[in-house]
């Protein structure tokens, strides 16, 4: 039974977001039954499906469906569904909360790093007075891997305090206040200005691995590095083996391949890095959910969805 505009089933699945979005998608679709157990539903109503991390082949059973839209800005985690209906249009979410907090947190580890928090921390430990002077944001230069949505208001944020601030992207950016660099060609000379470089790259068959021993050899001498993009964007032994080299003084890592990471992996202990459980922003209902409601309703209308993903290139 195809249904109407108006009726049929949302599917919420997730296992790690705000628990209130259930609710809140049941008050803004009243004339849509919102389930978050697949097995609770009669898969032929289910007309959206609003996932995050969901179990390969959970999507392939819902043969009305008309939307899948992810609940957050990442993803590849579609990708490794063997299962993912191909002919379903997918979006994913760009909320201005998640935004704000990502930019947050990029600046402040910008600053930590610039500050030189890390090694007076391990001065501290050692009970040793370790006098580092401070410098103005302008001698440090941060480069930002990946231009999208947080990568363009994270740039703007640290060029606003004063950093000066460099971005590399796949296509070429015009009306950016900070300097571009694109592509392959351009990797080289942008990894050798940025004394802090960020990951804000999505994970893609492009990008992954791409910091690698190869890369890192090719980084400012005593650089450091901000991973809040995905895990596998980084080959973890070649991380290890340049901060032991001493070639990268720090790594702050957000985002890990095994998650939650394991408790004997070799970053817990590591004294040159930071670690924080992927928590560096999250998606925010009271932010984004005009955009589900209005893609729920373009979908069922056969409109053009918000924030478009494109199976081929991956994001
Ligand atoms: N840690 C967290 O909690 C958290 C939260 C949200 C998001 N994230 C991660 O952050 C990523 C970025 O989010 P976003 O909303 O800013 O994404 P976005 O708007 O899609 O932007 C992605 C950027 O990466 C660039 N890019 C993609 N592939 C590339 C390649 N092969 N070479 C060079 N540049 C490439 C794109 O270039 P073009 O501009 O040329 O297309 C674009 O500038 C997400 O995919 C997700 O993995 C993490």
């Amino acid at each position: 039974v195809r249904r109407s505009g108006q009726s049929g089933t949302i599917l919420f699945y997730s296992e790690a977001s705000d628990p209130s979005w259930p609710t809140e998608l049941q008050k803004a679709f009243p004339t849509f039954a919102v389930r978050t157990r697949p097995e609770d539903t009669d898969p032929t109503d289910v007309v959206a499906a609003i996932v995050w991390k969901y179990p390969a082949g959970m999507l392939q059973q819902f043969a009305n469906l008309r939307l899948i839209q992810v609940l957050g800005a990442g993803v590849d985690h579609l990708w490794s569904d063997p299962c993912l209906p191909k002919h379903v249009p997918i979006a994913r979410l760009v909320d201005p909360g998640l935004t704000a907090r990502m930019t947050e947190y990029v600046l402040l580890h910008s600053l930590a790093l610039h500050r030189r928090l890390p090694e007076l921390r391990s001065a501290q430990c050692k009970n040793t007075w370790r006098y580092l002077h401070p410098r103005p944001p302008a001698d440090t230069c941060v480069g930002i891997m990946g231009l999208g949505v947080l990568g363009r208001s994270c740039a703007a944020a640290l060029a606003g305090i004063g950093f000066n601030a460099i971005g590399w992207s796949r296509s070429r950016k015009s009306n950016m206040a900070v300097q571009t660099y694109i592509g392959a060609a351009d990797l080289d000379e942008f990894k050798r200005r940025a004394d802090i470089i960020v990951l804000l790259l999505p994970l893609t068959s492009a990008t992954e691995n791409l910091i690698d021993s190869h890369f890192l050899a090719g980084v400012r001498d005593g650089a450091a590095l901000i991973n809040v993009g995905r895990g596998a964007l980084i080959v973890e032994n070649a991380l290890i083996a340049a901060l032991d080299a001493g070639r990268l003084r720090h790594a702050v890592l957000d985002v890990f391949r095994t998650e939650p990471l394991p408790a004997e992996h070799a970053f817990w202990s590591h004294p040159k890095i930071t670690i924080t459980p992927h928590n560096s922003s999250a998606t925010n209902p009271a932010t984004a959910l005009g955009q589900i409601v209005e893609n729920i309703r373009r979908a069922t209308a056969g409109e053009k969805l918000l924030h478009p993903v494109d199976p081929l290139i991956g994001y």
